[in-house]
């Protein structure tokens, strides 16, 4: 193939063109980033049953899932009541009933505790004694061997017999890595004692909150945006089950609990519509205020998303009719949320922002309206959306908006969307960027390389979701496995995002969806990054965004190709920093392509020295895993003195060519 890099500028390439979409799916959130090692720990879990087809959903509180006795058949009674709560917001806590000294009760901890040497674990809990007078310990036990711990006095009622709570911290440390233990509770003592809250933090949790190295890995890959909290758990199965900004603020101990939309995931007549992951919940340890922090910490630019009354389509009929006098409090969500992040310290939410310890403003620039809705005359979602532009709007005339071009590529309902969006274009500032979804097939991607040049310019293009699917992905996922994240989706991506970073006039922002998957606890694959409770794998999907993200450039050069046969899906862009031109290459097929270059008269190589950044495999089926990942880019300099680059079979390469301005 003949590539010829012209002298013509093409679009500037957004700097928030590649971004990270983070959903609590697949116990991302709890039972992941968030780093909160313990499950259940506020007794307030929920068992959810139902199912898409039935939509007949419903919670049974199960208080004492995830704790048992311990030691196994110990005399202690254990019972979850509700009465006089830590918070009102999570009523239920722990009444522990020792009949012997000694015993007590244990967390399970997802896939049991884990710990590394060297770093500090602190736990936290709140108690009060009922009639009881001694210590309580902490210890980390496995097979019934106590592997480290350490006691606190429990205060006894005051004069009054009055019982307080009072919460109680310590820290604790192992010198050996510690794998699959429990985090066991003891009374030293017979009595009765009331329990809240349990936490246990690594103290090497980024910002105090987030699993340092999922954290890590999410930074390296540069995301110039991050949209959150969901998807669909923002919508609900229902509307009483959607992400609602309020309850996610201010202390963690008065968040109150909800049940994760993913825990009916799957369900159907054949198992009862109750699934595995019945319990999958919802404790917004990390909430709307932590995913500004880690949009700070990643450099990213805060996308939020809010619902607008309409329960997960898919899911539910359920929704809150455009008359009713409820549908403002949705929208008042908005404003709540914007007043939030931007707000002086002098305002309502402002000042809840400044009291969790962030006086300055986060700086939002856009707001998601909705996730996935479509119009079909019941949901009424285009007059809905026109209702949430003007109230928005009309406080705030600057922010940008986020339309949904619903959950399927070129439907009926996907064009009927656009076309309500395109209708409304020079209405000021009615449509920043309309969200677009895509899972479909490696073959689909590969063959629309060219799919962005034909779109109409106007309304921009958020890719807001997508991913390579090589099959059914409803399909029952093995346990554990990051198996559908192949070289072959991965390549696929990288040839697509080559069309839309050439036309990054239209489309601005793209993420891969979903990010994170815990092995073993996943309803969707693939994802881009998964973990167990000590080690993370990164996909050849993850390593495709990163070298697209760190090698965005800023502007595209258009380009010329000649074939002989085949033509490799590319894209050339100019770092004017770096002074490089940047190509990017894919070569999917089993022979490794020779590819020459010409350059127009404007671009002088300043070194024949070239850096290049190759992923590549044997075969379009390799993947990696948690114990290995194979498949990494690699990074070597090539001289380029013939002008020619040669893409090894099933490829992608970047190439960085030094230029005289
Ligand atoms: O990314 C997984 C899900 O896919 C999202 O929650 C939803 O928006 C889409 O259907």
């Amino acid at each position: 193939m003949e590539l010829t890099i012209t002298g013509r500028k093409g679009a500037d390439i957004p700097k928030e063109f590649v971004g990270l979409f983070i959903e609590d799916i697949n116990y991302a959130v709890d039972g992941g980033l968030y780093a909160e090692l313990l499950e259940n720990r506020n007794f307030e879990s929920l068992e959810a049953f139902g199912g898409e087809i039935k939509k007949d959903y419903f919670v049974k509180h199960d208080g004492l899932y995830a704790w048992k006795t311990y030691p196994e058949n110990a005399p202690v009674l254990l019972s979850v009541v509700q009465g006089s709560p830590v918070s009102v917001h999570n009523p239920h806590y722990l009444r522990a009933e020792a009949g012997q000294e000694r015993s007590g009760f244990a967390n399970k901890a997802y896939d049991g505790i884990y710990m590394r040497p060297g770093v500090s674990y602190t736990v936290s809990f709140y108690a009060r004694s009922v009639n009881y007078q001694g210590k309580i310990t902490i210890a980390i036990a496995k097979d019934g061997n106590i592997l480290c711990g350490k006691s606190v006095a429990v205060e006894p009622s005051d004069a009054f017999g009055w019982n307080k709570w009072v919460r109680y911290g310590l820290a604790l440390g192992v010198e050996e890595e510690v794998r699959n233990a429990d985090f066991v509770v003891l009374l030293e003592n017979p009595g009765t004692v009331e329990f809240d809250h349990f936490s246990m933090m690594p103290e090497d949790a980024v910002c105090g909150i987030f699993r340092k190295d999922l954290a890590e890995q999410l930074k390296a890959l540069h995301p110039g945006f991050l949209r959150f909290p969901g998807g669909c758990v923002v919508e609900g199965s229902t509307l009483a089950n959607r992400y609602r900004f309020r309850d996610t603020l201010g202390r963690r101990e008065d968040r109150r609990y909800n049940w994760n939309r993913w825990a009916t995931h799957g369900n159907s007549a054949e198992n009862g519509y109750h699934g595995v992951y019945a319990h999958y919940g919802q404790t917004y340890g990390i909430g709307f205020y932590e995913y500004f922090l880690l949009c700070e910490y990643l450099g990213a630019k805060p996308l939020p998303v809010l619902g607008v009354g309409l329960a997960c389509q898919y899911q539910s009929h359920e929704k809150v009719d455009l008359k009713s006098p409820e549908i403002y409090e949705y929208i008042q969500e908005y404003l709540d949320l914007i007043e939030f992040a931007n707000g002086g310290t002098d305002t309502k939410w402002g000042s809840v922002r400044a009291k969790m310890g962030h006086e300055a403003p986060f700086g939002l620039e856009m707001v998601g309206v909705g996730n996935e809705q479509w119009e079909d005359g019941e949901s009424r979602f285009f007059e809905r959306y026109q209702l949430f532009e003007r109230e928005i709007h009309k406080v705030y005339p600057g922010i940008r908006l986020i339309g949904t071009a619903g959950p399927e590529l070129d439907s009926a309902r996907f064009h009927a969307a656009w076309d309500f969006y395109h209708a409304h274009e020079g209405e000021g500032n009615f449509v920043y960027a309309v969200d677009e979804h895509y899972y479909v097939k490696p073959e689909w991607f590969f063959a629309h390389t060219d799919y962005f040049d034909q779109v109409p310019r106007g309304t921009k293009v958020f890719f807001g979701e997508y991913a390579a699917h090589s099959t059914d992905p409803f399909r029952q996922i093995p346990e554990k496995s990051s198996e559908r994240n192949t070289l072959e989706a991965a390549l696929a991506e990288a040839a697509f995002m080559t069309g839309m970073a050439r036309n990054s006039d239209v489309v601005v922002m793209t993420c891969y969806a979903p990010l994170l998957a815990r092995a073993g606890y996943a309803q969707w694959n693939p994802d881009l990054i998964w973990f167990d409770e000590k080690s993370v794998c990164r996909t050849p999907n993850y390593f495709v965004q990163q070298m697209f993200a760190k090698n965005a450039g800023d502007y595209n050069i258009a380009m010329e190709i000649k074939m002989e046969s085949g033509k490799l899906p590319c894209q050339v862009s100019y770092d004017t920093k770096e002074k490089e031109l940047i190509v990017k290459l894919v070569n999917a097929s089993a022979e490794a392509r020779t590819v020459s270059f010409v350059f127009d008269r404007v671009w002088k190589k300043s070194d024949q020295r070239v850096k290049v950044i190759q992923l590549a495999g044997r075969q379009l089926s390799d993947t990696n895993t948690l114990e290995n990942e194979a498949i990494q880019p690699e990074e070597k300099v090539v001289m380029m003195e013939d002008n020619q680059y040669r893409a090894l079979p099933y490829s992608f390469s970047v190439l960085r060519i030094p230029v005289e301005a």
